[in-house]
């Protein structure tokens, strides 16, 4: 098939575009080598770019710019459609950009789709758990339960648990499946909501099968390692590497799905290629949640480098507590399921940090963006 990728020079995107290059697919990738991920120079600054440049059709360029898909559409049989901004904290005071670029780039491929002659027969979008929010819960009151966010005055008071709305007990976590509630707490979160709800609803009126894949928190070789803004395995490897200490949010006991990179591809090739899967949407992650402070000790045990680890009980408006990924639907439906521990993925993980140079360490500055915001506590 003729593939095209947006963002196929991204973490997710470049492993994917070879992948597919190897079961012989021809990729075409559209991207615009953000600075922020590939760096001022990406010839120079980016391996992400460099490992595929040569291997794809590359088309430098915006999804906000009619022209650069009339340039790349024609001849494609399937869009993986990964460009996207994918900073939390940062989509919550640079909203616009993050609406233009991810509903706007999104609105305008569907708008194409809709109104020139093309050969797609397949979309899948990256969509992401940020839109359920906090996600699934059972309550001993209630039963199942999809709590808000938290409040500010329970976090501040050092409660980071999610607790029953009656009783006020402390919830069970539960595993997330595509039928739980949606609602974001993130300005990207919405824009992820609203990129899958479009490509699902025209695709399916245009006849093109659409596929949206909620990723957990994709991690593994290749991740960029100096955007401070999306990662938490790369920024606390850059902080470790630098020598700086790591502070830890909230109580350190809040969790996430980490997934490593290999596994996505799996997920994503297997949807891209079912063609008998159409307008569906599919959670995927490792199906296991791993606190974040036993994130930062792993890493600093690898790293073998003495940085002091601190719980702050700081917290960040818009974060969750725990989200991890009912995994049976993809399994039903795409023959998935994870094939590499976290255990496994995170030496490796770390044995390719130990071989990349040090990145200069932005994180703090980040945070106080956020801080003047209001928007870390
Ligand atoms: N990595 C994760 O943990 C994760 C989790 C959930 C969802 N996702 C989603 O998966 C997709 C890929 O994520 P990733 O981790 O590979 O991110 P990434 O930042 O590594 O890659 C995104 C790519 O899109 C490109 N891009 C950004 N804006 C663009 C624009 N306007 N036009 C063209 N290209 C543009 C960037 O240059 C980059 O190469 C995103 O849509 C993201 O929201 C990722």
């Amino acid at each position: 098939m003729n593939i095209l990728i947006t963002g196929g020079a991204g973490f997710i995107g470049s492993n994917l575009a070879l992948h597919l290059i190897d079961l012989g697919h021809e990729i075409t990738v559209l991207d615009n080598l953000s600075p922020q991920i590939h760096g001022s120079n990406p010839e120079e600054t980016s391996p992400l770019y460099r490992s595929i440049k040569d291997k794809v059709r590359f088309v430098a360029g915006t999804v906000c710019d009619d022209a650069a898909w009339r340039e790349v559409l024609p001849g494609q049989h399937a869009i993986v459609h990964l460009a996207a901004e994918t900073g939390t904290g940062q989509s919550m005071y640079e909203i616009k950009r993050y609406v233009d670029i991810n509903i706007g780039g999104t609105g305008l491929m569907l708008d194409l789709l809709a109104n020139t002659d093309h050969q797609v027969k397949k979309v899948v979008v990256a969509s992401s758990r940020s839109i359920y929010g906090e996600g699934k819960y059972f309550s001993e009151t209630l039963g199942i339960v999809y709590p808000c966010a938290r409040k500010e005055s329970d976090m501040k008071a050092g409660n980071f648990d999610l607790m029953c709305a009656q009783s006020g007990e402390v919830l069970k976590l539960l595993a997330t499946d595509e039928e739980s509630k949606i609602h974001p707490s993130s300005v990207y979160g919405i824009t992820k909501q609203n990129q899958e709800q479009m490509v699902l609803t025209v695709c399916k009126s245009l006849n093109i099968g659409a596929i949206a894949l909620r990723y957990q928190n994709v991690y593994g070789p290749g991740q960029s390692l100096s955007n401070p803004y999306t990662g938490i395995l790369s920024i606390f490897s850059t902080r470790i590497k630098n020598g700086n200490g790591i502070n830890i949010f909230e109580d350190g006991k809040e969790s996430r799905d980490f997934v490593y990179i290999d596994d996505i591809v799996r997920a994503t090739t297997a949807a891209l290629l079912a063609d008998e899967v159409r307008d569906e949407v599919f959670g995927i992650g490792a199906g296991i949640a791993t606190d974040v402070l036993t994130v930062a000790e792993t890493l600093v045990r690898n790293y073998g480098v003495e940085v002091p680890i601190t719980v702050t009980g700081a917290f960040r408006i818009g974060d969750i507590r725990h989200n991890f990924a009912d995994l049976s639907k993809a399994n039903r439906m795409l023959g998935f399921s994870p094939q590499v521990s976290f255990d496994e993925g995170i030496r490796n993980f770390s044995a390719w940090v130990d071989q990349q140079e040090v990145q200069v360490d932005t994180y703090d500055a980040s945070i106080a963006e956020m801080s003047k915001r209001g928007l870390f506590k």
